[in-house]
């Protein structure tokens, strides 16, 4: 059977928990490729309220197995907590030993570095996430599987401290890290994770050869990858769909489709450019109405409107060849919705997303109006139950981004949850 990815097309929290909850009826394994926990995901359902950072979220279907993939960064605190909280044993769960560590001279690093920043910080999640991918790149990362060498640990971690001690104290002038108590952290890691660590490559190739789907979630979103987002306000990994291939070990002929996630309007944490972005009292009355803050940071988010130049840049870059929009129902009982057609960037007219944050910053939303509806979408489950206001503006989004749309979420829950067109085949 193929595998099917469900990635986020704006600057993450576009709800994909809450749709691979969904999906992950029909599914033997979800897989996450990219980030760490940076990410939070939120699922509702009969079990109750899930927010998770790291693992993914096919968790509630006890058929499904859940892998981390070598793409993934890992703070193992983070994993061991959400594996307690969760009751997960490794018949639900697998770690990639080829996934790197986020260590906690890489936490301590992330601030740092965002104190130095000052105000052109990128306004991370300080979780470590970015400094633990730079030490993948310089060969200086400490990967899961090494856990379970002690004697090797043992012989690297020292020289790596001491660097990284260096770098804190001499130039940032923190706090050094000691290098016992990490010795002895990686111990008890090894300890409680030594079960879950396995070559996961082999594990989803067995599951694509014999009869499960494999669902590929990402994290963050397609305007915050390394390569394709908003350089350098994004994150250090590479969300969109590229990132899967290489952070599963997966070839691009097991895909049956990938489909992108776009919350009806945009939000955006931390800084970097934000075109349709919605300041002032209406942003702040949208906030609040829809609970958007963070999951991870419990940061305000930013709000702003559909951005159809992003949204096609996004299915570009992706491949989309379906669109899941989610938090229809927070646009019920507006008089009218704008939705960004075109920028105008130093006068000139262009549909052309520009990857460059200067340029991008400069852009000036060409907007459309759009008259709302009175009608209720929440918790709507059938087409015909789609209010023509409601409809007009899923079309106009489709339109917008050149990519159909087979799934509209109308609430938090896993039922509230209309299907136009399967995404997985029955
Ligand atoms: P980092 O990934 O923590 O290094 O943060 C880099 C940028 O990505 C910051 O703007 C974060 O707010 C943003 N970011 C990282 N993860 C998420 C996420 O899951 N949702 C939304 N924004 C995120």
């Amino acid at each position: 059977m193929p595998a099917y990815a469900v990635i986020g097309a704006q600057w993450g929290d576009e709800g994909k928990g809450k749709i691979i909850d969904f999906l992950a009826e029909n599914a033997a394994v979800i897989a996450r490729y990219s980030g760490g926990n940076n990410a939070g995901h939120t699922v509702i359902n009969d079990a109750g309220t899930f927010k998770l950072h790291l693992v993914p979220s096919g968790i509630c279907w006890p058929h499904v197995m859940n892998v981390i993939g070598n793409g993934v960064v890992v703070d193992p605190d983070v994993l061991l907590k959400e594996i307690s909280e969760n009751k997960l044993d490794p018949s639900r769960l697998a770690v990639s030993d080829r996934a790197h560590l986020i260590m906690p001279y890489h936490v301590a690093l992330d601030r740092l570095e965002e104190q130095r920043r000052g105000s052109s910080a990128i306004g991370t999640t300080g979780r470590g996430v970015g400094p633990a991918y730079v030490d993948k790149v310089s060969r200086l990362g400490l990967r899961v599987g090494e856990l379970l060498d002690p004697e090797d640990l043992s012989l690297r971690l020292p020289d790596i401290v001491a660097f990284k001690n260096e770098i804190i104290t001499k130039i940032y002038g923190g706090e050094p890290i000691e290098l016992d108590s990490v010795f002895e952290l990686t111990m008890r890691w090894a300890t409680e994770l030594a079960a879950f660590i396995r070559p996961v490559e082999d594990l989803i190739a067995e599951v694509l050869e014999s009869d499960g789907n494999v669902i590929i979630e990402g994290a963050q979103g397609a305007l915050l990858d390394l390569d394709h987002g908003t350089y350098p306000y994004v994150t250090s990994s590479n969300p969109t769909v590229g990132g899967s291939l290489t952070g599963l070990g997966m070839g691009p002929n097991s895909y049956g489709g990938v489909a992108g996630v776009y919350k009806a309007y945009c939000t955006r944490v931390g800084a970097g450019p934000f075109p349709t972005e919605i300041e002032g009292e209406l942003g702040d009355r949208i906030r609040e109405m829809a609970g958007e803050f963070g999951v991870t940071t419990g940061r305000a988010r930013r709000i702003g409107w559909f951005d159809g130049v992003a949204g096609r840049y996004a299915a570009r870059v992706n491949g989309f060849d379906g669109m899941i929009i989610t938090r229809l129902d927070t646009l019920d009982g507006w008089e009218e919705i704008k939705v960004c057609v075109a920028y105008e960037i130093d006068g000139v007219r262009t549909d052309q997303f520009p990857v460059d944050a200067v340029m991008l910053s400069r852009a000036k939303p060409v907007y459309e109006t759009i008259p709302g509806w009175t009608e209720s979408t929440r918790a709507i489950t059938r087409a015909s139950q789609l209010n023509s206001g409601a409809k007009a503006y899923i079309e106009r989004l489709e339109d917008l981004v050149g990519v159909q749309a087979k799934i509209i979420s109308t609430g938090p829950r896993r039922e509230e949850t209309l299907v136009l067109t399967d995404l997985i085949p029955k």
